[in-house]
């Protein structure tokens, strides 16, 4: 991380620090995921409740992380070794409270569970805050290996549609053309393993050669190549009845589950809870301004993922298909409905390449964490971390590209694997794909959020964090949120008072309260705990079988 003077690297302006944070947010998440998730549960309305959960949980989680970043110029590890009080009592009563609960479990027979949680117990006694960073470069290898696995999936498709090898004629032809290309693991693992090599080809080059330079090359490739489908798509003869399916709201479709689905994707989706933000924010520079950076990045974020959904159903529903075709809509209903129109092969090449794109700039942001706490925290070489944990997270994916689907591969190909798995920690999700991400997306992005909220809330506190924050931000901090508002903001006489109503003081309010609260409901509810979900409602009729699935805030935990 350091120049050679020695120096941290810096971004060279704020526009590669937006561009570069953005292409992190802007994923797999935004063209893959939101499109079918809106389409799943009411479109128009769950959109609305999207935006809410972005603005009130988001958003101000994204300010602390990149605050958290900037303050420490460190790795989430780091950050939170400088912050965090060295010795606390209440991260020795909460680590014994956690061995304590291992022990139970181990008496239950619950084996897996109870080593991980008496790990995570000790690790909590003597380590204390610093173990909520160590989750994120956890949740770092852990999303990277399944992502890269999807990623591939792109790359592969950008190849074969730019020769015509996929046959797409109908959605049963392009889903065994699938099958055959994901469910092979020549393929899978091929394809795997050159995303990571494009990953860390990025990432080897430092923040500002490396991950600034091509964020912006490959940020503006993506809104053009956006901007050009949906221009495609909405021209098509009754292309406007899939705009109609994404923006009129159906409140019908909206149940509490579609709320905590739309909370969960706004962490995935913005790259929160594991610290990639931080990492990123480390570089910043002390006169680049932390808010409006933050909303840049959540509203380009925001934005991509609507344009994505009308890139995609005007055509789904100009051809004549079912729009609510779940996870497999990308790879299995796409590829069809672009093979009926003209020039069919150069619509689905872009689409796929706008796909590779987006994924790569969000693998950079993963590899980026992972090797800035090494680089960081263990004084090795941007190159050496690099290369070796590149190679690592490419081994780790290689279960995933075996095993990436529920219905087609399953477990066959590891029956060994997914007996350990049931042994140890009763898992019986449908494949090991499923595993990594549901680890990920339902248990470190969640706890990891709401950690650093409580983190910056309560214990490091919001007035230091909103010192921090003034230094290039002043009008965050300062000035009266009505005078800001009214564009009064140089008049005296508005900002005389000292408990005046500032964009900060209610950005503390939603960071002490409203975002651990939520957060800490949606964690329970997606882990099983608390259940209110469908109450009153009619039990939701069964999704069509996905062919596989990347995003596990919508994965059942059985
Ligand atoms: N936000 C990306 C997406 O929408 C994925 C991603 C990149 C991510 N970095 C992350 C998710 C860090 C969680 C944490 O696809």
């Amino acid at each position: 991380m350091k120049s050679p003077n020695g120096q941290r690297e810096n971004w060279s302006s704020n526009l590669g620090f937006i561009l570069a944070a953005a292409g992190s947010a802007v994923g797999l998440g935004n063209i893959w995921k939101f499109p079918y998730i809106a389409g799943e549960n009411g479109g128009g309305a769950f959109v609305l409740v999207y935006l809410v959960c972005i603005a009130i949980i988001g958003l101000p989680v994204m300010l602390c992380e990149i605050t958290l970043g900037r303050k420490t110029q460190r790795n989430p590890v780091g950050a939170l070794r400088t912050l965090a009080p060295r010795s606390s009592s209440v991260a020795h009563l909460l680590g014994v409270a956690i061995v304590l609960g291992a022990i139970c479990l181990i008496a239950f027979h619950r084996y897996g569970w109870g080593a991980l949680s008496l790990g995570l117990g000790l690790a909590v006694f003597r380590h204390g805050w610093t173990v909520v960073g160590a989750m994120g470069v956890i949740a770092g290898f852990v999303i990277l290996s399944f992502y890269s696995v999807v990623a591939g999936w792109t790359l592969g498709y950008v190849i074969k549609s730019a020769f015509g090898l996929i046959d797409a004629s109908s959605v049963e032809s392009a889903t065994n053309h699938f099958v055959a290309f994901a469910g092979n693991p020549g393929w899978s693992i091929s394809c795997h393993f050159v995303f990571m090599v494009m990953c860390v080809a990025i990432v080897i080059k430092g923040v500002k050669v490396g991950i600034e330079r091509w964020s912006r090359i490959l940020m503006p490739m993506l809104l053009l190549l956006l901007v050009v489908l949906i221009i495609r798509g909405i021209t098509l003869e009754n292309g406007s009845a899939g705009v109609r399916f994404l923006l009129s709201p159906d409140f019908s479709k909206l149940t509490t589950k579609s709320v905590l689905i739309a909370l969960g994707h706004a962490f995935f989706t913005l790259s929160l809870g594991m610290g990639a933000m931080i990492t990123y924010g480390s570089y910043m520079r002390k006169d680049q301004n932390i808010f409006t950076s933050s909303l840049a990045i959540t509203f380009l974020d925001t934005l991509i993922a609507i344009m994505a959904g009308l890139a995609i159903f005007p055509a789904v529903f100009a051809e004549g298909f079912e729009p609510a075709k779940g996870a497999g809509l990308v790879f299995l209903v796409l590829p069809a409905v672009f093979s009926k129109m003209p020039f069919g092969t150069l619509w689905a090449t872009l689409f796929f390449l706008l796909l590779m794109v987006a994924a790569l700039t969000s693998g950079i942001s993963l590899l980026e964490v992972v090797t800035a706490y090494f680089v960081d925290e263990r004084k090795w070489s941007r190159k050496r971390a690099t290369l070796i944990f590149g190679g690592v997270i490419f081994l780790l994916g290689i279960p995933c590209a075996l095993s990436p689907d529920k219905d087609i591969v399953g477990w066959t190909r590891m029956p060994w694997l997914q007996n350990i798995l049931v042994k140890a920690f009763d898992i019986k999700l449908g494949c090991f794909l499923d595993v990594m991400d549901t680890a990920a997306s339902n248990w470190l992005l969640p706890l990891g959020g709401l950690f650093i909220s409580i983190f910056v809330g309560w214990i490091w506190g919001t007035r230091k964090a909103i010192e921090e924050i003034r230094e290039g931000s002043h009008n965050f901090a300062d000035v009266h949120l009505w005078s800001l508002l009214a564009g009064l903001r140089d008049d005296p006489s508005h900002n005389s008072d000292v408990h005046v109503i500032t964009l900060a003081s209610v950005w503390g309010i939603f960071i002490r309260f409203v975002s651990p609260v939520a957060v800490m409901i949606a964690f329970l509810h997606t882990i099983g705990w608390l259940d209110f979900a469908n109450k009153g409602h009619a039990p939701p009729p069964q999704p069509p079988p996905a062919v596989e699935q990347v995003d596990g805030a919508v994965a059942t935990q059985e």
